[in-house]
């Protein structure tokens, strides 16, 4: 039971607008025809959003936002809220990226008011949570997963509420293009995030799992043969126009 397959890119601070306009025409030029149902987002950084959304009008894409605030509107320097992200047409916002999470930036407890402040927005935000290296390394992934989840989730037990949202597996120590994680240790976290989704729920409903950390054009196939896994964050693969078509082509081939 899941929606059909979503697939992000991340351009994360790669990106000038020119660049990112650059990028975009490439996706569009390139990019193979997709099912309804299938999902493929770009997320851009702020400045480039309303200039990626000229490009995308008249295609199948769907633009994403990187963060957001928890406030709709008010005295708060430098932040995005979600009611600008709304106006502006964005559908998607990432939420808990572990590059915001580390410093102590984002807390489970902000995370959650970011997701609270997403979906009253209507936007479709994707949560993401993930373990460090030392986490793993010392047993405690599950641990970290279910406290991630359970914090970032904290007051939503409806299923209604949370099926809209796309749940994202991003062990921190795969991202960055060091190493991806195996397709089992990520259906391992698929199969808790699952448990943890409806025993919150009290009953099973349709959800979706990505996985996200190194994925690009050697491992993309394998991760869509997953029947476990709906879809991939992309990050620096998806800033290379060749290979974030081909990696939308390995979910496109397992659909
Ligand atoms: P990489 O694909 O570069 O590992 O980044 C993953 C990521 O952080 C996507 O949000």
């Amino acid at each position: 039971m899941h929606r059909e397959r979503t697939i992000i890119g991340n351009w994360k601070a790669f990106l000038t607008i020119p660049q990112a306009e650059a990028l975009t025409r490439h996706l569009v030029a390139g990019m193979p025809a997709f099912p309804d149902g299938m999902q493929v987002v770009l997320a851009p950084s702020f400045e480039a959003l309303t200039e990626i959304k000229e490009e995308i009008t008249t295609t199948p894409l769907k633009l994403g936002a990187q963060d957001l605030f928890w406030e709709d509107q008010g005295s708060f320097t430098g932040e995005v809220s979600g009611r600008a992200l709304a106006a502006l047409g964005i559908e998607y916002v990432l939420v808990g990226h572990s590059e915001r999470r580390q410093f102590g930036y984002e807390t489970d407890g902000i995370v959650n008011k970011k997701l609270v402040a997403a979906l009253r927005n209507n936007l479709t935000p994707v949560f993401l949570f993930g373990e460090t290296r030392i986490e793993r390394d010392e047993g405690k992934t599950e641990e970290v997963i279910t406290r991630q989840v359970a914090g970032g989730l904290s007051g939503m037990e409806s299923d209604e509420l949370l099926s809209k949202i796309i749940y994202a597996y991003e062990p921190v120590w795969a991202v960055g293009g060091k190493a991806a994680n195996d397709v089992a240790a990520t259906e391992a976290i698929a199969r808790l995030t699952r448990e943890l989704l409806f025993e919150k729920a009290k009953k099973e409903f349709a959800y979706t799992f990505i996985y996200g950390g190194s994925v690009d054009t050697t491992n993309a196939a394998s991760i869509a043969r997953s029947s476990l896994i709906h879809g991939a964050v992309v990050g620096r693969a998806s800033v290379d126009p060749a290979a974030f078509i081909s990696i939308v082509q390995a979910f496109l081939s397992s659909a």
